[in-house]
């Protein structure tokens, strides 16, 4: 079996030491405009569809400092315990790379809602990986850095890429090394997202679980959901390249309520959204049709994100939806 622990000594080697005492980088968060919705591989975070997304100006700081005899987590400033789910999914992450004896004090400064459908998990994990490619001084480029961040959270694998469009390919090999992003050419700085928290809470049920539970129980997976990417990829790829706003809009918004429409189908149902969810959707679609353009996404939170062009904020804003950015 291919294990995440091959992948890395494939990519990276083995019985590596740290080059410097510490190092920081930053990942941007990433909202996926095509959401990435199971995966072939779980062990490996081998998605079943290609996927796309846009880098948010915020995202995740981290230091990894080598110290001696233990490891530490600090997420926020806060020092976490090593038993709690935070820590332990970033120590499973280092341990992939270190040899016995090596310790990390790993200091994460996340700059939206961590675990709430903010996508924290995407800038979390690059920002570790590419923290660690300073440390180690690994020669690889940015794919096979996304390739690596992937084995994190599979939406890190976009977060590589500092700012822009991404897309992540979902690859045919056994091993993963062809699931890799890439940044697309375009530039779209008009383009914006703005989101409105309705919880940060950490979310029921996470989108691993979530995941699973869809392919494995909702007949609507099989049968919609791979057509409906590989048909919304096209539509975004050319409302990209032509900057035809109405198009994108159309495309994502429709994107994020089929796969929501997948996981209701599961056994037991998966419902991310709240009451205001909801009625935020409402607003939106009523402004539409008084001519504002404002679309939305979402993802495995109850977390509305929102898409516009810079001109027309003010105009929302008067309309009173609350943009965070
Ligand atoms: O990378 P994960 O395991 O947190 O999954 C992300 C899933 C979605 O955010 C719902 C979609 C996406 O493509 O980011």
């Amino acid at each position: 079996m291919i294990t995440k622990k091959t992948v890395v000594e494939h990519l990276v080697g083995k019985n590596l030491q740290p080059i410097k005492e510490e190092a920081v980088a930053f990942a941007p968060a990433n909202i996926a405009l095509i959401k990435y919705w199971g995966k072939r591989n779980s062990e490996l975070n081998l998605p079943l569809t290609n996927s796309l997304s846009i880098a948010l100006n915020k995202g995740t700081h981290t230091k990894i400092t080598v110290q001696k005899n233990h490891d530490s987590v600090y997420l926020n400033g806060i020092e976490c315990s090593l038993n709690e789910s935070f820590s332990k999914r970033l120590i499973a992450f280092i341990d992939l790379f270190r040899t016995p004896g090596t310790y990390f004090r790993i200091e994460t400064v996340n700059e939206i809602p961590t675990a709430a459908g903010f996508a924290s998990s995407s800038s979390g994990f690059a920002a570790l990986t590419l923290a660690l490619h300073t440390l180690y001084n690994w020669k690889v480029s940015p794919k096979e850095l996304s390739a690596l961040a992937r084995l994190g959270s599979g939406s890190a694998s976009r977060s590589i890429y500092q700012r822009g469009f991404v897309e992540w390919k979902k690859g045919s090999r056994e091993d993963g090394l062809d699931s890799v992003s890439v940044p697309l050419k375009a530039r779209w700085p008009e383009l914006q997202i703005g989101y409105n928290i309705i919880s940060d809470k950490q979310k029921p049920i996470d989108s691993r679980s979530a995941m699973q539970q869809t392919i494995e129980t909702s007949t609507l997976y099989n049968a919609g959901w791979k057509k409906q990417v590989a048909c919304d990829l096209k539509c975004i790829k050319e409302a990209i390249r032509t900057q035809n706003f109405t198009l994108l809009g159309e495309t994502c918004e429709r994107n994020a309520l089929v796969m929501h429409a997948t996981m209701l189908g599961a056994s037991p149902p998966i419902l991310y959204w709240q009451p205001e969810t909801v009625l935020i959707m409402h607003k939106i679609w009523q402004l539409r049709k008084e001519g504002l353009r404002l679309y939305f996404t979402m993802d495995a939170g109850p977390n509305i994100k929102m898409l516009y062009l810079l001109e027309d904020q003010e105009a929302i804003e008067t309309a009173g939806i609350k943009l965070y950015k």
